[in-house]
């Protein structure tokens, strides 16, 4: 009883964890894309008609590059979170 009540808890602690880990903050992705990412465009590229991103993948792809050129050294988290939030503010593609 006592260790499948342990049991329980610890499962419940790695589904939490996992849910954070997968979560992305939108707001956190905003303020990066305001701070970093409006010197060489502004947001007419995300929405602008032959626009060069048409997947989800191939916006993280291209989050990371506009990145690298600006030497900035972004965690994956960062990426996750500015590719979330321009794709829940412009591209809208779905999630799967
Ligand atoms: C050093 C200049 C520069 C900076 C700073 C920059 N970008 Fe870019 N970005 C570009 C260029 C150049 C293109 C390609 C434009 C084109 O093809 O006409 C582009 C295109 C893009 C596209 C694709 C638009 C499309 O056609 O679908 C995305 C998304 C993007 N940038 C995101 C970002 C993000 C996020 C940041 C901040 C980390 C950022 N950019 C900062 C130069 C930059």
């Amino acid at each position: 009883m006592h260790s499948i009540m342990k049991l329980c808890g610890l499962l419940a602690l790695v589904g939490i964890a996992h849910g954070q880990a997968a979560e992305l903050n939108l707001a956190k992705g905003k303020t990066l894309t305001d701070q970093n990412c409006i010197r060489c465009h502004g947001s007419e590229v995300y929405t602008r008609e032959n626009r060069r991103v048409t997947s989800l993948p191939g916006l993280h792809k291209q989050v990371r590059r506009c990145e690298q050129m600006l030497g900035l050294t972004w965690f994956d988290d960062d990426i996750k979170n500015v590719a979330g939030h321009l794709n829940h503010q412009y591209y809208k593609f779905s999630p799967k």
